[in-house]
């Protein structure tokens, strides 16, 4: 996809295993701050992923499709890297409470250090998402809980199909 000479892109990154709501929110609210936002699913996770890849950008392009200016992709090996080649300047990340801080930080600053032309910004999730993870949106639909509102729409019949095959664990 074109990278507009002068216009800036950002990469939202992450395992969007499956994406939330509070994903969603993100999207919307930095997509408006620059021109391109790519949302870049990781490849080489160690832990086993209840979606793959695949479906995992097919769920993200559908529920990116309303944002022109946002696309889906996927990356392997470091993520500013990537960046580089997307001629991307910033890395966007949400924080939802000040647990995520530490982590977030030390990666912020360890990708600084990698490419210090490489910014990352920081959004304080919606207050009425700020308790959701996919972790715990797999662990309460996997046990039977209503995940309404907590994952967008199609989002929710794809894991309800997912975890009524029997198939796939819980992990
Ligand atoms: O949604 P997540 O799992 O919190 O996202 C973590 C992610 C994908 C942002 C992080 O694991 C990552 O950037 N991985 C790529 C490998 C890399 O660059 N590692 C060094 C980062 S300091």
């Amino acid at each position: 996809m074109d990278e507009r000479p002068g216009g800036v892109v950002a990469i939202y990154p992450g395992s969007f295993d499956p994406i939330t709501c509070g994903h969603l929110d993100l999207i919307e609210r930095s997509s408006r701050l620059v021109d391109r936002l790519v949302v870049a699913i990781l490849r080489n996770e160690n832990k086993q992923p209840l979606f793959t890849v695949e479906e995992r950008i097919e769920m993200l392009r559908e529920v990116v499709a309303p944002y022109p200016n946002v696309e889906v992709d996927s990356f392997d090996g470091l993520l500013v890297d990537y960046a580089a080649g997307r001629r991307a300047t910033v890395i966007v990340r949400g924080i939802r409470a000040i647990s995520d801080y530490e982590y977030e930080l030390q990666m912020a600053l360890m990708n600084r250090r990698l490419r210090p032309e490489i910014e990352t910004a920081f959004l304080m999730a919606g207050e009425a998402f700020s308790f959701i993870s996919s972790r715990l949106v797999k662990e309460v639909i996997g046990l039977g809980g209503n995940i309404a509102g907590l994952v967008p729409p199609g989002i929710e019949a794809k894991l309800k199909k997912k975890f009524m095959t029997g198939k796939e664990e819980l992990r």
